[in-house]
């Protein structure tokens, strides 16, 4: 069985271009993959943020990775901050990557960019991000295409390391799901939907009412003309609404096309389209909130079992560079060695 491993920020709710693009497909595998999927709390801190809405946020973004069907039977499902081999892996990693190449990540320069002062956490975040892979001996990692370059510095990292101090970690790829990678906003398609893009009216939420999802649907940009086509240049809104459509209906987004000659049809279908997708995940979120317990004790077995296997890795790791003794004992045998 393949390993997995992903994470999410628990920076909002999550909103419907995560759901296509990431957290569909993680429900998805779990049941054919070893999978570890995590909320990225450690990640959040680059941003500023208040603390008690961080611990909400957190429990709200694994509540609803719990309704939209993550199982904790089937997957291991836990917090970044409860397994704290993440942050001492960075350290060895952030020890192995340069400030040339991580300044090349786009992420961070489009995060950074006007700000009189950035955060070294922003500028290291994406080492965080290779400790988080790498701990598991991930084959496989589910991603989002704006996480690519993320996940091709984890790769190199994670060769340069086994270069310089044996074959330690295994080199992950990156998965990108291929229908709905990308979903647009609403109102600025040419946008990516972002929980932090600054467009309520384009973002749909996970846990949208039905009647505010056929709002925004039907309010959804699109252009001067009339014709339904699949082209993403030329009609970015269209042609992401008809992706949605594609996404929900399990279509290719072109073959829906020829079905419409009204933009007011299309949008209406959408709007019915996304609803009927979302109601299952809607209804397991409210039976989940009304016992909040039942998923902080699965976290915590989560964590508990993700902790087993990263102690493993960074105790491998720790040896390999020359920590004395490993974290974990283990490592005493590189102790007799060297004494040896
Ligand atoms: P985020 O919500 O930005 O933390 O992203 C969580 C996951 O969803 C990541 O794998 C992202 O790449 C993916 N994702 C976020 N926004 C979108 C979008 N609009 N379309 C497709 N995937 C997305
Ligand atoms: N950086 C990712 C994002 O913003 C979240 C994340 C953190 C992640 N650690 C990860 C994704 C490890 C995959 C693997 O979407």
């Amino acid at each position: 069985m393949k390993r997995m491993v992903s994470g999410v920020q628990p920076t909002g709710t999550l909103h419907l271009g995560g759901y296509l693009g990431a957290f569909r497909q993680w429900a998805a595998v779990q049941h054919q993959a070893d999978a570890y999927f995590f909320v990225a709390d450690l990640h959040a801190l680059t941003v500023d943020g208040d603390p008690e809405r961080l611990r909400r946020a957190t429990l709200e973004v694994a509540t609803q990775l719990m309704a939209i069907g993550l199982d904790p039977a089937a997957c291991t499902l836990f917090v970044q901050s409860q397994v704290p081999e993440h942050t001492q892996l960075a350290w060895l990693l952030e020890c192995t990557a340069t400030t040339g190449e991580l300044g090349r990540m786009t992420q961070f320069k489009d995060k950074s960019g006007g700000q009189e002062s950035v955060k070294v956490g922003l500028f290291t975040y994406p080492v965080l991000m290779a400790a988080d892979v790498l701990l598991y001996d991930a084959d496989l990692v589910p991603v989002g295409d704006d996480q690519r370059q993320h996940l091709e510095l984890t790769r190199d990292l994670a060769g340069r390391f086994n270069h310089r101090y044996g074959d330690t970690f295994r080199v992950p790829e990156a998965y990108v799901p291929p229908v709905a990678a990308r979903v647009m906003d609403l109102q600025h398609p040419e946008r990516k939907m972002s929980k932090s893009g600054a467009s309520p009216q384009g973002t749909i939420e996970l846990l949208d009412e039905p009647k505010v999802i056929e709002r925004k649907v039907a309010r959804a940009v699109t252009d001067a003309e009339t014709e339904v086509r699949y082209d993403r240049a030329a009609k970015p809104g269209v042609s992401n609404l008809l992706e949605l459509l594609g996404a929900a209906t399990g279509r290719p987004p072109a073959d829906l096309s020829p079905s419409y000659s009204r933009y007011g049809d299309l949008k209406k279908d959408v709007a019915a389209a996304v609803v009927e997708m979302l109601r299952p995940v809607r209804e397991r979120h409210a039976e989940l909130s009304a016992d909040p317990s039942q998923v902080w004790t699965a976290l915590q077995a989560g964590s508990e079992a993700a902790r087993t296997v990263a102690s493993m890795t960074l105790d491998r790791a720790s040896s390999a560079i020359g920590l004395v003794g490993g974290t974990t004992g283990t490592g005493s045998r590189s102790v007799d060695s060297t004494f040896a």
